[in-house]
């Protein structure tokens, strides 16, 4: 029988999945609260689902998710609080339709800040303030989103203000993709230690790990672990994913083919990752403080049609049928 992810790895880390409101009954919420110790909504604490408009908030989903946890003893990490994604237009436009100021803009970060972290202070013990906010091409540094092209660099720090206000004792963090990769990792680096030169209340950071089985390399992942914890920040893996398909492949828009089939041989190169990465995790075990995955199962994850529209993808560690894979069983063993 398996044994609980949580609990092989209770000297280690938590482990923490992500979920929707849809997994929190049958099958899959009794696996949810065999294998984890710690949860994220999926999409349920994103900005437009928290405050669709401006000063109406919708806290439906969020609230059943908390209440989940409470009952079963799982501690939540919060996702997100800012972020250029389902962040909804009303946030930048004024009532003349015209762009906000820098100052209107702050003001309403803030009172949605206020307003979501205050609602679940002491019941969220992380959370990611900023999502995603360096640019995808390494010749720039920060996003061009709207809250960059408004406010400059200063709504980051802002946003890690307001949160520690609302909540002296949430852990925060920043959050970003592919923060393994060199030129990334360094303007990463860059902002993390801008922030901590400012004193500004950050406590870590989060590397989303939407890995492939062919990134990142043993060698990358230990160096962006060191790299970061070297600013005394701590790091939490929060969304893990190995996908069977290379990045690079994703890039181009293809329809699924043969060619996309799980095969005995991505298996094992998918393996061979989840035990790499693992391997390092534990590791590191006292600067990693949580990993989640994202996700539960191979049943649905964000990946199945992304980026290639009807393509499904296999990056979990149980199968379609909630059954763990051989990737569990290497993960649970050492
Ligand atoms: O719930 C609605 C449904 O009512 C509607 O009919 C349907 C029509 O498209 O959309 C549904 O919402 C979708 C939602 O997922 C729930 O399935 C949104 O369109 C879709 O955009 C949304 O995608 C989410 C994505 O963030 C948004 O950018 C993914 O589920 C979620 O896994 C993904 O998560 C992000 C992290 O927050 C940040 N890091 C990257 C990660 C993967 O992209």
């Amino acid at each position: 029988d398996t044994i609980g992810l949580k609990d092989v790895y209770k000297n280690y880390f938590s482990i923490g999945v992500a979920v929707g409101k849809r997994n929190l009954t049958g099958e899959e919420s009794a696996l949810i609260k065999k294998h984890f110790n710690s949860i994220t909504a999926e999409n349920d604490m994103k900005m437009e689902r928290m405050q669709p408009q401006e000063g109406q908030f919708n806290r439906k989903e969020a609230d059943s998710i908390i209440s989940f946890a409470e009952k079963n003893n799982i501690k939540v990490r919060g996702h997100n609080l800012c972020w250029h994604e389902q962040a909804p237009s009303w946030f930048f436009t004024g009532k003349d339709g015209k762009e906000v100021s820098k100052a209107v803009l702050l003001q309403r970060l803030k009172a949605h800040i206020d307003a979501v972290v205050g609602r679940y202070k002491g019941k969220i013990y992380a959370w990611d303030v900023v999502n995603e906010a360096i640019d995808d091409d390494s010749t720039q540094y920060l996003r061009n989103s709207k809250w960059f092209q408004i406010c400059g660099e200063d709504f980051i720090a802002k946003a890690f203000e307001y949160a520690h206000a609302a909540d002296p004792d949430a852990k925060l963090y920043y959050n970003d993709y592919n923060t393994e990769r060199p030129e990334k990792r360094e303007r990463v680096y860059r902002l993390l230690k801008s922030l901590k030169d400012k004193g500004v209340p950050i406590d870590g950071v989060g590397l989303q790990a939407h890995w492939s089985i062919y990134e990142p390399t043993e060698k990358e992942l230990v160096s962006a672990i060191r790299r970061y914890s070297s600013l005394g920040l701590k790091i939490q893996f929060t969304e893990l994913d190995i996908s069977i398909y290379p990045w690079e492949k994703n890039k181009r828009s293809k329809r699924p083919d043969e060619s996309d089939a799980y095969t005995a041989e991505l298996e094992a190169r998918q393996i061979a990752q989840y035990k790499m990465v693992f391997d390092v995790f534990r590791r590191y075990k006292n600067v990693i403080t949580n990993v989640t995955f994202w996700n539960i199962s191979d049943r649905r994850t964000w990946l199945d049609g992304y980026p290639v529209p009807g393509r499904k993808n296999y990056p979990l560690l149980f199968d379609t049928q909630l059954k763990p894979k051989k990737a569990y069983w290497e993960v649970v063993k050492f």
